[in-house]
């Protein structure tokens, strides 16, 4: 499976020119593009990334890939980054890694999103992975309960969970925020779902990435499936 993860990164590797400016996802596939990326800079590759993650600055600051800010780059030429779940009108859950609302600020900042992942990730329907959302922990319970009026408007149901570190703790976000899960199954209507979410004033963010990713590179054991958005 990682070496599919890497067969992606390497793919979208191939769309880098020089002089871009990147935005660097987070994750375990967004994390080969990264080590990648900084092989070609150590080649000579003239680019600049901003990263999605502290985890992310980390290793692009370990690979050698000089970064920035959004505060000093106005626009993007193109981010790279995973996803939970891509379905085949590109729209994504993403947030698995904690890390989803500098992954929408950056992507939203892009000319163009490439996702990579195995293909395990392709679903014919958003929702086998629990969806998440960032909350403010400021009144959580009320946030949580707008957020089941939400999914009961958009036909959907699940068990919500404030998600917790293998120890035990409350996983805080790099903006200081919880993140709860919910298992929904079969999102069928994800963009409306989405404009619900983002509606209620103690959500951050949500995971449900609509419309921002524009080509999926797909690495399964029968080689490399890359897939266009449609334009509507
Ligand atoms: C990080 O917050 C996520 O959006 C990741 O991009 C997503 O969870 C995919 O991660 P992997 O590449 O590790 O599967």
């Amino acid at each position: 499976m990682d070496e599919l993860k890497r067969q992606a990164a390497a793919r979208a590797l191939d769309e880098v020119r020089d002089g871009m400016r990147l935005g660097l996802g987070t994750g375990s596939t967004a994390k080969h593009f990264v080590e990648l990326l900084g092989e070609r800079v150590r080649d000579g590759l003239d680019v600049v990334g901003v990263p999605t993650s502290e985890t992310t600055r980390a290793d692009a600051e370990r690979c050698g890939v000089p970064l920035a800010t959004l505060d000093q780059i106005d626009r993007l030429d193109l981010t790279v980054d995973g996803a939970d779940e891509i379905d085949p009108a590109l729209n994504l859950i993403k947030g698995g890694g904690g890390a989803l609302l500098r992954e929408k600020i950056v992507a939203a900042a892009s000319d163009r999103m490439i996702v990579i992942a195995d293909e395990s990730k392709w679903v014919a329907t958003l929702g086998r992975f629990p969806l998440p959302v960032e909350i403010i922990p400021f009144g959580a319970a009320a946030t949580q309960r707008a957020m089941a009026t939400a999914f009961a408007e958009s036909g959907v149901a699940g068990q919500m969970a404030i998600r917790r570190t293998a120890d035990g703790h409350v996983f805080v976000t790099d903006g200081g925020h919880w993140i709860v899960d919910t298992h929904l199954g079969r999102i069928v209507d994800a963009p409306r779902l989405a404009a619900l979410l983002s509606a209620i004033a103690g959500v951050v963010e949500h995971g449900l990435f609509i419309g921002l990713a524009s080509t999926a590179v797909l690495a399964g054991t029968q080689g490399i499936r890359v897939v266009e958005r449609r334009q509507s």
